[in-house]
Parts: structure tokens; sequence; C-alpha cells
């Protein structure tokens, strides 16, 4: 159906301000649908619906796009297909991620910059066949990259969730061999298969294969590498999508980077973002929030993986330790000197020297307002004693 992605995203945007009526139609539109044939169309609403229903709030479904037949060819995987192996040691070249399994994941938090970015390529996608009955040419590579613990290789699985295909998981320990030859024959079994079937080819770690290029001996083979990777790539992009990732992306070859239709960016967190990613970690545990506030200034330059870690041990050391009422930042000050860095940080500093030096430095945070009420809850303390402290630091006039 034309359009079809367009009438599925007002229907999700109806169905939440005013179910009774909106719900009514969608099911009306589901069922002419499936009277029409439209299976995989009448799915995609019943998705809709299902994720509207009262209960469902919290449950992250996927928001489902109707895959264009375009955009992956092939046949489709069942429970009997199994990943290709190195011809030698056996050992599997890949992983197969069934869309069951995909569909648990929670998206990763993403400013709305790039999470416009990530819904636009994956609506592109959706929309492929309207593109390529155009004579436009469908994109079907994308690069991820960035910083560690961003969410990358989160984000590209949601991405697959989303179109309802298997992920074809490339296993870089795998794939590298130190026998001349084996690597690119590898690669080739790798996109040989994936070619075969209707899936998303994740390469994950992608720089591990470009990554030889460092060793001088190994110049003629890296060569070789790096050439079936682009004959590879080449050859599947007419029938099927490839999304790569790299933390290291100023070690692609140039020739590799040009490759990809789409190349996205995934940097740190903001502090917005950290916001919301602390308030989805600590979920269902009673932390107040200005303890959340103090926690998003001092997890500047933390990633999502980062917040994860730090949360996880926050909700521990809270939940042993429940009949002492312990406060947020007893729990952090722990976690800080369990977590040594070798990195300087100025608000680890702070909070490692005393408390006067940490509350001043919070209380001047720019990127959002904390106040002193807000350090009382994540400390236990009250406002009085807060601002007693304050008066210690030495350059507070
Ligand atoms: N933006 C985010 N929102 C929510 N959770 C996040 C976010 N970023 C990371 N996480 C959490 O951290 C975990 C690790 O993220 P993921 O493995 O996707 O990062 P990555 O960018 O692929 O890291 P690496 O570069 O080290 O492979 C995720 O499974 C998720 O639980
Ligand atoms: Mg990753």
């Amino acid at each position: 159906m034309e359009h079809f992605p367009i009438v599925l995203a007002l229907l999700r945007a109806a169905v939440r301000d005013k179910p009774a009526t909106a719900l009514q139609q969608a099911e009306r539109l589901r069922e002419a649908l499936r009277n029409a044939g439209g299976v995989d169309e009448a799915k995609a609403i019943d998705d809709v619906i299902e994720s509207a229903k009262p209960g469902s709030a919290g449950k992250m479904v996927p928001s489902r796009v109707v895959r264009s037949r375009a955009v992956s060819a092939g046949e489709a995987m069942t429970a009997n297909t199994f990943p290709p192996v190195d011809k030698e040691t056996s050992a599997p070249l890949a992983e197969i991620l069934t869309v069951d399994r995909l569909a648990e994941l929670e998206p990763p938090l993403l400013n709305s910059r790039l999470a416009l970015a990530v819904d636009h390529l994956t609506m592109q996608w959706a929309g492929a066949h309207e593109l390529q009955s155009a004579g436009i040419k469908v994109p079907r590579t994308a690069l991820f990259f960035g910083a560690p613990g961003t969410g990358k290789t989160r984000l590209a699985l949601w991405a697959a969730a989303r179109l309802g295909l298997p992920v074809v998981l490339a296993r870089l320990d795998g794939l590298t061999s130190s026998y001349l030859g084996t690597t690119a024959r590898n690669i080739r079994t790798l996109f040989d298969f994936a070619n075969r079937y209707q899936c998303l080819l994740l390469l994950d770690e992608f720089d591990g294969i470009a990554k030889l290029r460092d060793d001088p001996q190994e110049l003629g083979e890296v060569k070789r590498v790096v050439n079936s990777v682009l004959q590879a790539m080449d050859a599947r992009s007419p029938v099927g999508l490839t999304i790569a990732i790299t933390n290291h992306e100023s070690l692609l070859d140039p020739a590799v980077w040009r490759r990809f239709d789409a190349r996205i960016e995934i940097g740190l967190p903001d502090a917005s973002m950290r916001q919301k990613i602390i308030e989805r970690y600590v979920q269902g545990f009673k932390i107040k929030t200005g303890a959340i506030r103090v926690l998003t200034w001092l997890t500047d330059g933390y990633s999502g993986a980062d917040i994860e870690t730090l949360c996880d041990f926050i909700k521990r050391h809270m939940t042993l330790n429940s009949k002492d009422n312990p406060s947020v930042m007893a729990a952090v000050q722990l976690f800080l000197d369990l977590s040594a860095s070798n990195h300087k940080n100025p608000i680890r500093e702070a909070l490692q020297r005393d408390e006067a030096h940490w509350f001043q430095q919070a209380l001047d945070y720019h990127d959002i307002k904390i106040v002193q009420a807000d350090i009382g809850e994540a400390t236990n303390m009250t406002q009085s004693s807060v601002s007693r402290v304050l008066k210690r630091y030495p350059e507070r006039v």
C-alpha cells in the first residue's frame, strides 16, 4: 500500500492521544487490510493497537515499520538456519539473532537529532519499494561510529527489530585468521550467507578487519582483506541491508568509509539525555528527582553504558543497606573508590576532595539547574546543613 508508513505514523500518534475512537478506526483499517491480503500491514497495525492498550505502558514494543520487500531479498530464515563456519576450524563466522530475541531489547535513548536521523534511515528502508519504482537508488548501508558504550550495537539491533529482520552478527574473532587468504575467504562466505537470506548484516567492531593495516609485515594480506570487504559490500548493496559499527573510525580504509550510504556518529549523551537514561535505569527505585539531577551533573562525560553500571551499583548498594537508609551519594562515593580512573576528571576530583567543593561545583553547573535542595536529596542532608557546608567553601562570598 502506497504511503503506508505515513498511515502508520498517524495511527501511532492518534492512539496515544485519543484511544477510544482512534483504536476503533485502527481496528477497522486492520480488518480491511487483512481482507485485502495485506497480512504484513495488518500485523503492523496490530502492534500499534497492542502498544496503546492499558498495561502495555512502559513496555517498549518496537514500533514496527512495514519493511518493503525491495530492501531485503532472499529466503526467510527458519529455526534450522545455522550460521556459516570457517572451513578449517569450524568456528562460526556469525551469530544469528532472531526477531523474537531482538524484540525484547529496549532502544537506546538518543537525543532528538540522532533519533530523527535513525528514524529517517529506517523509514527509507521501509519505503524502499517506492524509491525503487521511482528509479531512485535505495541506500542499504550504514556506518555507526562513536565513543565506546554509547549504544551503537543496541541501536543497530533495535533498527533490525523495527524492520522485523533477523540479524546476522559477524564474529570478528571467527572471521579473522592468521592463515594467508583465510580471512578474505571467510568474509566472502559470510556475505554469501547474508545475501541468501532476508536479514540485516551487522559488522560489529568493524575496524577489527581494517586494524590489521598497522602491521607492515601483513601489508599484502591486509590489502587482500580490505579488497574482499569492498567487493563483498558492492555485491551486497543491491540485495540487503548492512550496518557496520566502529569505535575507531579513523582506522577505516577511506575506500571502505566511502562505501556507506549513511554515516551516523553516536556521541556521548548530553545532560538531558543523561537524565533520561538515569531515570530509565533507576526506574522502580525510590530515588528523588533532586538526587537524579545531581547524578546527571556528576555523570558529565559518561557513556550510556557507564551510567547503567553506576545505576546498577547504586541500586545494589541501596538494597543491601536498606535498613540504614543510605544516601545516593554514599553509594556514588563507594563506586568511585572502587572504580579508580586514569583519566583526569574535575568532577571526580571535586567529589573525592570534600563536600564544600563538590556542592559548589554542582551548583555552578550550567547544563541543568541544581539547587541546594537537590544536593540535600542526594546526600540525605537538610537544606540548612547543605547551606552550612557551603559556607566552608573558600571562594564563597
Ligand atoms: N543511549 C543509551 N540509552 C540507554 N542505554 C544505553 C545507551 N547507551 C548505552 N546504553 C546501555 O549500555 C549497554 C551497552 O551499549 P552498546 O553495547 O550498544 O554500546 P556500544 O556503543 O556498542 O559500545 P562499544 O563501542 O563498546 O561496543 C546497552 O546495552 C545499554 O544497556
Ligand atoms: Mg558495540
